[in-house]
């Protein structure tokens, strides 16, 4: 790689929790990062103090190839032709229990977190280059299941983003690139539980006694963004203070 040219992050939802997270600890590293993501709409107010992402304002909620099309247009015109890191942070959670859970809640929470993922695998696949990362952003819900987390359609989006994972793994790794999830417990930010009785009964199940924060789950995908973890792919990433394996 050129050493004078910025490494290019391509994301949706650098507007959550994590996402502000992380481009904090981005913009702390020494070789820079030009950083491009998706948003919902411009009104979030981290996201608009966060002046160095340039944003695309692109409604996940609908994938169709109309969107698709916006996006390659989008890079098109700011001249992004390769990809050196690319995190798909985007989601949405509803709490609703099965029985509750409407068609349009499924669908919403699937094309966010699932089909979000495949709309920028999509358009990073012909950008991708020798050492380019990809990080998704799963979560514990994808192999567990708790009476306080989130509903079986967001568990249901986040297996689907390992599987996606583990086969663009597959698929790429001879070109260099990794695929790797990062998968977070419950944080005390974000979609994390909504109130103090379930946010403390949940740190109660966490070996380490608390729930996370959002820049300990940014570390984790800046690590895999970076060279530390260049041997590592295909791999799904619990950061979530042992919360998976409390019996
Ligand atoms: N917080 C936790 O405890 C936790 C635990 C496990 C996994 N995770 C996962 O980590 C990721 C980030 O979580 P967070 O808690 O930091 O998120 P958050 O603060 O709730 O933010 C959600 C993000 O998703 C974007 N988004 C939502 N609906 C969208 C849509 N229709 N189209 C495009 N973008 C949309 C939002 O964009 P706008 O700002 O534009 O609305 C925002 O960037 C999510 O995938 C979440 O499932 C979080």
């Amino acid at each position: 790689m050129n050493p004078k040219r910025p490494k290019i992050l391509l994301a949706t939802g650098l507007s959550s929790s994590i996402g502000t997270a992380l481009v904090a600890g981005l913009s702390s590293e020494k070789s820079p990062w030009r950083i491009i993501s998706t948003r919902r709409s411009p009104m979030h107010a981290e996201a608009n103090a966060m002046g160095s992402v340039e944003w695309l304002d692109l409604d996940l909620r609908r994938p169709s190839e109309e969107v698709l099309t916006t996006l390659e247009d989008a890079l098109a015109d700011r001249g992004v032709e390769g990809v050196d890191g690319v995190v798909h942070l985007a989601g949405v959670v509803y709490s609703d229990r099965f029985k509750a859970t409407t068609l349009g809640e499924w669908r919403d929470t699937m094309a966010v977190n699932l089909d979000g993922a495949m709309v920028l695998m999509k358009v990073v696949s012909h950008r991708l280059r020798a050492g380019t990362s990809v990080v998704l952003v799963g979560s514990v819900d994808a192999k567990m299941a708790s009476d306080l987390g989130p509903a079986a359609a967001y568990g249901a989006s986040k297996a689907g983003l390992a599987g996606l994972a583990r086969h663009l793994a597959a698929e790429w790794g001879g070109q260099g690139v990794r695929v790797n999830v990062v998968a977070p417990g419950a944080l005390r930010a974000g979609a994390g539980p909504q109130d103090a009785e379930a946010m403390e009964q949940v740190a109660k199940r966490c070996l380490l006694g608390r729930l996370g924060r959002a820049d300990e789950v940014a570390d984790v995908i800046r690590f895999l963004l970076g060279q530390a973890s260049s041997y590592v792919t295909g791999a799904v990433i619990p950061v979530d203070g042992g919360l998976g394996l409390r019996y």
